[in-house]
């Protein structure tokens, strides 16, 4: 493994080896075991877009393995005035050691890798968060002890969460189903993806989709960037939220996940959300181990 670029690339051992090794992290950190594995390593994160979550994890993270981050806002690097990717590319593989990067367009992070020399890790695009999926599987794991015969319904848009969920779940062995709107389905390679596996399902019907249940998935109606559309998007997607209904055809100890930032009362319910807090913020914490684990994997 020389990147992560997208839940696509990985195999199922490289998912369950990142898996473990985060575990192993997580636990060195509870019990105040130092795990430098990344002294004197330097770590440039691009943000094209906004972020809590991503970039405190990473920043923080990379801290606690001994290297060092550098916060670059695209704001401020010649890339937001147009310089190519691939030159950027080629000269932050002179100085750093590792990119992660937070963008837009999918062949972008695709254009570091080729370009660069040096380890790209995709921070997020509209195409998919792989990095939020290591964490959501690690959460799996730790919640229900193994992926065997659980199932995964997603309920909301067929954006990068449902995109990099549909290929995570699948490749550790979990059934998946998807429930959104007919106009906002996964894009193809995905679905031909999922298409090989019998334990996939979509449809536009969230009752259905989450009967049996185990783990509950939502995400936001309109992701970054799509601001413009949130009205249209309002209406689209009424009914696809996690509520009661939802949960009472889910089975009775299901867990719920949120990539977060959440937005109660749309795709969940503020009750379901509290009642599932502990799980739902033990998921956001699960970022910093599962994406020490990628680095350590990639760049020490
Ligand atoms: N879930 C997630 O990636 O959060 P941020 O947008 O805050 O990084
Ligand atoms: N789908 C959301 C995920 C945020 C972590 C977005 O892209 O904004």
């Amino acid at each position: 493994m020389k990147h992560l670029l997208k839940m696509l690339d990985l195999s199922t051992e490289e998912i369950i080896d990142i898996l473990n090794l985060a575990d192993q992290l997580k636990y060195e950190l509870k019990h105040g075991i130092p795990h430098p594995h990344l002294k004197g390593k330097t770590l440039g994160m691009i943000f094209q877009k906004s972020s809590t979550r991503t970039r405190v994890s990473f920043e923080t993270g990379m801290y606690q393995l001994g290297g060092y981050p550098l916060f670059l806002s695209s704001n401020d690097l010649q890339i937001g005035r147009g310089e190519p990717v691939q030159d950027t590319a080629r000269v932050l593989s002179r100085y750093l050691d590792g990119i992660m990067i937070r963008t837009f367009e999918q062949a972008e992070v695709e254009a570091l890798a080729e370009y660069g020399s040096i380890p790209i890790i995709n921070g997020l695009t509209d195409f998919c968060h792989p990095c939020q999926v290591l964490a959501d599987l690690m959460t799996i794991r730790e919640i229900k002890g193994s992926f065997d015969g659980l199932k995964l319904c997603f309920i909301g848009d067929g954006n990068n969460m449902a995109n990099s969920l549909i290929v995570g779940c699948l490749k550790v062995g979990m059934s998946v189903s998807i429930a959104c709107p007919n106009d906002y389905q996964p894009p193809k390679e995905i679905l031909d993806f999922a298409a090989e596996y019998d334990s996939f399902e979509i449809t536009d019907s969230p009752v259905q989709a989450a009967k049996d249940a185990d783990v509950l998935y939502t995400d936001v109606w309109a992701s970054m960037g799509q601001e413009g559309e949130s009205e249209k998007r309002k209406k689209a997607f009424a009914g696809y939220q996690i509520n009661d209904e939802i949960m009472s055809v889910a089975h009775a100890d299901a867990m719920v996940l949120h990539c977060l930032p959440a937005h109660r009362e749309e795709e969940i319910t503020a009750k379901v959300f509290e009642e599932h807090a502990d799980e739902i913020f033990e998921e956001a914490e699960n970022r910093l181990h599962a994406q020490k684990a990628v680095m350590v994997k990639l760049m020490a």
